[in-house]
């Protein structure tokens, strides 16, 4: 399958990589992707440049990326989340399930971060993001899990819950049907509309805290009902 990723740092690159592993077409999309853009430095994640060499993948243009995947996963800062798919284009994203990873982090103030006030009140980045694409189809999941977790669920131990949240129950079926092939989820809690995107935005403090806590990112939740 083609699949475009928007979004160089460690998300975007460990989903990318473990889709290519799977044998998928998959395009990353950066801003710039320059020479000097390849081998620049990026925070907890590789250089792209190393990145190709490793996976053999290719970077693109955040629209190149957006333009090639039947599916798109979007993983950027979440401040700058809704920029980065302006300059994807929503003309590139008309009618496409676009995965929604990025959280609305405020690490201005340092660990453990803070949402983002303009994301905290009555609404989500998931929701803002389906309300600047109305022609996308938005699905918030992965961004309550570390990135080793999202392409493979069995990183963290014993029986564990993928929150997924979105207005379109054929897309949500997608993503819960790439999950399970391509990275082993097994158990999916569907919070229902977009709106649900604000519930799992607002785990990310206790998510945050769990790992400080327990000094491991090997660490989810699992929801048990009476
Ligand atoms: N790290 C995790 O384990 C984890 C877990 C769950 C959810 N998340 C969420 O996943 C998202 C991606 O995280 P990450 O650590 O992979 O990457 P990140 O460092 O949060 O974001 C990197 C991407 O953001 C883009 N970007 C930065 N400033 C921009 C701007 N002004 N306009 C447009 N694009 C901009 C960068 O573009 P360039 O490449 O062009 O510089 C880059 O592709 C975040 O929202 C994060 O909260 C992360």
């Amino acid at each position: 399958m083609k699949i475009g990723i928007i979004g160089g740092g460690g998300v975007g690159q460990a989903i990318a990589a473990k889709l290519i592993a799977n044998g998928h077409d998959v395009h990353l999309g950066i801003r710039n992707p320059s020479k000097e853009e390849l081998a620049k430095d990026r925070m907890m994640a590789k250089p792209l440049i190393d990145w190709v060499r490793d996976t053999g993948g290719k970077v693109v243009t955040f629209a190149e990326a957006a333009k090639h995947g039947e599916i798109v996963f979007a993983a950027t800062n979440g401040a700058t989340a809704i920029d980065a798919l302006k300059l994807a284009g929503a003309e590139n994203l008309k009618g496409k399930v676009l995965i929604d990873i990025s959280n609305p982090l405020d690490f201005s103030k340092g660990m453990p971060p803070a949402l983002l006030p303009q994301y905290d009140h009555f609404t989500s980045l998931g929701e803002e993001t389906q309300k600047a694409f109305p022609e996308a189809r938005v699905v918030k999941a992965f961004n309550t899990v570390s990135a080793s977790a999202m392409v493979d669920a069995s990183f963290v131990p014993g029986d564990h819950d993928l929150f997924i949240a979105g207005n379109d129950v054929e897309a949500k079926k997608t993503v819960e049907n790439l999950a399970r092939k391509e990275f082993g989820w097994k158990s999916f809690v569907d919070l229902g509309d977009i709106v649900g995107a604000r519930a799992t935005e607002h785990l990310l403090p206790l998510w945050v805290r769990l790992w400080m806590i327990g000094g491991t990112p090997k660490v989810n939740i699992k929801l048990v009902k009476g």
